[in-house]
């Protein structure tokens, strides 16, 4: 539409401005009136702005703008020594690749605000109690638990689409600033895919089908399981959950430390306040047999409708004790409406150098029918439900992957692994007909 609307009004200002006082258009005058020549770049730039266009493009339409007009038509207006009007006007031309560039940047998920560049740490982060506890963060923890730190900074850092007011208070300076240098490599790399995007994308899927199996129960009163919920804020972020009791399980050290720094952030924070309806941490290692006892014991419910939740987390455990995992949830199935969301990641995921990722599954689709669940809906990050407008590039990394059969182990353009992360939603109950 406003590619139409750009369109009819270059035509009708020029042809206006070619007509003589007869209503006849004179021979072709538009290179010396430069009236024609304001709508006509006015309406193509809000043309280029509404379609969304690879930044490629975008990079391509720049170079061809700056070298079609912004210096022919000042060298043109002086060689003639016509119209000083044309020079005036051709300056005013010269932002334009700026904000080609701009627009590039809009297309790989970031702001294209310069300013974003600069990493901004809240002073909450460095007082003395605060210090403390991250302190004991990187002299106690293992990597495995750490990594709750890392996926709580990729929250902070993408805070323009995930409005996590926490994020960089729980993740840290050290986790803030790894990832702010990453993130700020790819941006003046012009990268196709800037670090954390798939935590943003990941996150925002999850919010999505957390929010969605919560409409669909009667008064979105459903028992909401965080396994492995780490940094996670959704009882603080979520207004669906306003209706639901939610249960993060991890390991104690992980919760203990995360409770002190909430602590601190309602302390401090204005406006910050939990949204669900009722917050129960549950210490327990998901690799032991006993946690669902101990979840019962905290007040869940076995008979209630359930979210399972289990985010950035099976690839951690090795293949029997994700199995036991998702055997016990199928299990549930059979007594109460259970819904599942977990990612998975595909076996060549797992083997990248210094991986700490055990678990992995190419056919989650598959395998979680044999369990028990009676639908599963696999998404790839980039398919209509994992978008979330920081895909639009048809060229990046994940929008090239989900194209390609997903039997292929290895791109056939350039022999790399085809490392894939499903995002998996899988639902059952008791009176479901197994397919
Ligand atoms: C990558 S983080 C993800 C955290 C959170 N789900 C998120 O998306 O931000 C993995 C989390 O799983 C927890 N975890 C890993 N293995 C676990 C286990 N065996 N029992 C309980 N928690 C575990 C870690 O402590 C960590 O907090």
């Amino acid at each position: 539409m406003p590619f139409l609307v750009g369109l009819c009004s270059v035509c009708f200002f020029r042809l206006k401005r070619n007509q003589n006082g007869k209503g006849e258009y004179r021979k072709n005058k538009w290179m010396h009136s430069w009236t024609s020549w304001v709508p006509s770049f006015s309406s193509t730039i809000i043309t280029l702005d509404t379609i969304e266009l690879p930044s490629n493009i975008g990079f391509v339409c720049g170079s061809l703008f700056l070298s079609l007009t912004t210096i022919p038509l000042p060298v043109g207006a002086i060689l003639c020594r016509k119209r000083p009007i044309n020079l005036l006007y051709s300056l005013l031309l010269l932002p334009i690749p700026l904000w080609f560039k701009d627009m590039s940047g809009k297309e790989n998920g970031m702001p294209g605000d310069p300013e974003w560049l600069e990493l901004k740490i809240p002073q909450l982060l460095f007082t003395d109690r605060v210090q403390e506890l991250h302190a004991i963060i990187e002299k106690e923890w293992d990597c495995l638990q750490r990594s709750a730190c890392q996926t709580a900074a990729g929250r902070a850092l993408w805070k323009h689409v995930i409005h996590d007011q926490v994020a960089d208070l729980l993740a840290g300076e050290k986790y803030l600033r790894n990832l702010h240098e990453k993130i700020k490599t790819d941006r003046l790399n012009n990268a196709r895919e800037v670090s954390g995007v798939i935590i943003a994308v990941r996150t925002l899927w999850f919010d999505s089908k957390i929010q969605a199996a919560l409409d669909s129960s009667s008064g979105g009163e459903a028992q909401v399981v965080l396994l492995g919920a780490g940094m996670d804020t959704r009882a603080y972020r979520l207004s669906c959950l306003k209706d639901s009791d939610v249960f993060e399980v991890d390991f104690p050290e992980v919760l203990r430390v995360k409770t002190t720094l909430l602590q601190a952030a309602i302390e401090s924070t204005e406006h910050f306040r939990m949204k669900a309806k009722s917050l129960i941490r549950v210490a327990a290692d998901v690799r032991e047999t006993d946690w669902p006892e101990k979840l019962q014991l905290s007040g869940f419910l076995p008979e209630k409708k359930t979210v399972w939740v289990l985010e950035g987390i099976l690839y951690y455990l090795s293949h029997s004790n994700a199995m036991q995992v998702l055997k016990i949830i199928a299990d549930k199935c059979a007594v109460t409406q259970t819904v599942l969301l977990a990612d998975f990641m595909n076996k060549p995921s797992t083997t990248l150098a210094d991986s700490i990722f055990h678990f992995y599954s190419d056919w989650p689709d598959h395998m979680l029918p044999s369990l028990g669940f009676s639908h599963v809906r696999l998404s790839q990050i980039g398919d209509p439900d994992a978008d979330f407008g920081l895909m639009n590039d048809q060229l990046n990394l994940f929008n090239k992957l989900r194209r390609l059969p997903r039997s292929m182990q290895t791109n056939p353009d350039d022999g790399t692994p085809c490392r894939r992360l499903y995002l998996v939603e899988a639902s059952g109950s008791p009176n479901q007909e197994i397919p």
